[in-house]
């Protein structure tokens, strides 16, 4: 019988495109989600692409009574957790906010999971715990920096969570994935990045200048210490992202865990600088982008991206999409969107 894997946030735009992989390696999947920044389509487009009615729950993981529930109906196997809120901005002038929905809910989840025997959890982190690391690139042993954010702060938070839990505990596994910065959309542009108001993120702001929806691109300093002055990072394609949580999840329901609780990072290994993307972009969709430089954004790190090794070693994970295809499938995703 498949294994099922309940997917939180599985209408969003990291958690459609897992709730798509994992569906191809043969398992079940049950999405919840809140709808608070994602809405149907996204669900509907990963039905469409898989061919399967996969199962939708409408629910607030903070609320026990409908996660019980959910764990009633289902025979859950594994839990992928992306339900969060992820503004930077937001959760400077909101951080209750944030820490009630962020940590409450994985708190709730993590008690849930608990009384009904779940014992597979992968929790979705980020580079943002790295801060600016004195010494690039970074290793899952790089020392953590003190969170410039409370949304920052949730995520060391959870993954503190997470690793006391199953330290605490004789049966559960965790596995922590910092991602680096994803972006791109599935190849069949039915599901994709769809922020709500003015992007904060690079790539949705150039494919929304590219459409005409955003007058200009600024770019946020070409004064830093880096070969051309703008900022460097490490781009990961969001269906190879995608991919590795398959393996996360395969990993400890196969047993093939070294350790109980385990931390993974998910980026390609390269630093791409804010004007080579900006460049590729144009390059690969043949079109001009209306940008301008202008002074630095506040808490913008300098230089921030992965030593892979341990995923490609450990979980034989690798990202695969080229940096000029994952490009061309945020356009063609903005294009859909758009109707152009
Ligand atoms: N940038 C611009 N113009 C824009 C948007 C971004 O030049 O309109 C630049 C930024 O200065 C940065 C790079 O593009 O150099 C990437 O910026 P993003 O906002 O796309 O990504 P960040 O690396 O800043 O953000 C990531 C994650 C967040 C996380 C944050 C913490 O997306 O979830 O790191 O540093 F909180």
């Amino acid at each position: 019988m498949s294994k099922c894997v309940l997917v939180t946030g599985g209408a969003g735009y990291i958690g459609s495109h897992t709730t798509v992989e994992l569906t191809a390696a043969g398992y079940d999947v049950v999405i919840a989600d809140n709808l608070s920044n994602s809405d149907m389509s996204g669900v509907e487009g990963v039905r469409t692409i898989t061919g399967k009615n996969i199962p939708f729950i409408e629910l607030n993981c903070l609320d026990r009574a409908a996660m019980e529930k959910l764990f009633e109906d289902y025979k859950i196997d594994a839990v992928i957790h992306f339900a969060a809120f992820k503004a930077v901005g937001e959760s400077v002038a909101e951080p209750l906010k944030y820490y009630s929905n962020n940590i409450e809910s994985f708190v709730t989840l993590l008690q849930v999971a608990e009384k009904y025997g779940v014992n597979n959890i992968v929790f979705s982190s980020s580079a943002t715990v790295y801060g600016q690391p004195d010494v690039l690139p970074a290793t899952e042993q790089t020392p953590r920096k003190p969170a410039t954010s409370p949304y920052g702060n949730t995520k060391q938070m959870c993954e503190d969570i997470l690793r006391d839990t199953v330290a605490a505990s004789q049966s559960l596994k965790g596995i922590a994935l910092r991602y680096f910065n994803p972006i791109g959309a599935h190849p069949s542009a039915l599901i994709g990045e769809l922020p709500k108001g003015v992007p904060n993120n690079l790539v949705p702001f150039i494919t929304q200048t590219a459409a005409g929806v955003r007058e200009c691109l600024s770019i946020f300093g070409d004064d830093y210490n880096t070969p051309d002055g703008s900022c460097l990072r490490d781009y990961i394609d969001v269906v190879d992202l995608a991919k590795a949580h398959v393996t996360a999840v395969s990993r400890m329901l196969d047993d093939k865990n070294k350790e109980r609780y385990e931390i993974f990072n998910i980026g390609t290994g390269r630093a791409v600088s804010v004007f080579e993307l900006v460049n590729t972009f144009e390059k690969v969709n043949n079109l001009k982008l209306n940008y301008k430089v202008v002074g630095r954004r506040p808490g913008d790190v300098e230089s921030v991206w992965a030593d892979t090794t341990l995923a490609e070693t450990e979980l034989g994970w690798k990202a695969e999409r080229s940096l000029d295809d994952t490009l061309k499938s945020a356009w063609e995703w903005e294009k859909r969107v758009r109707g152009l």
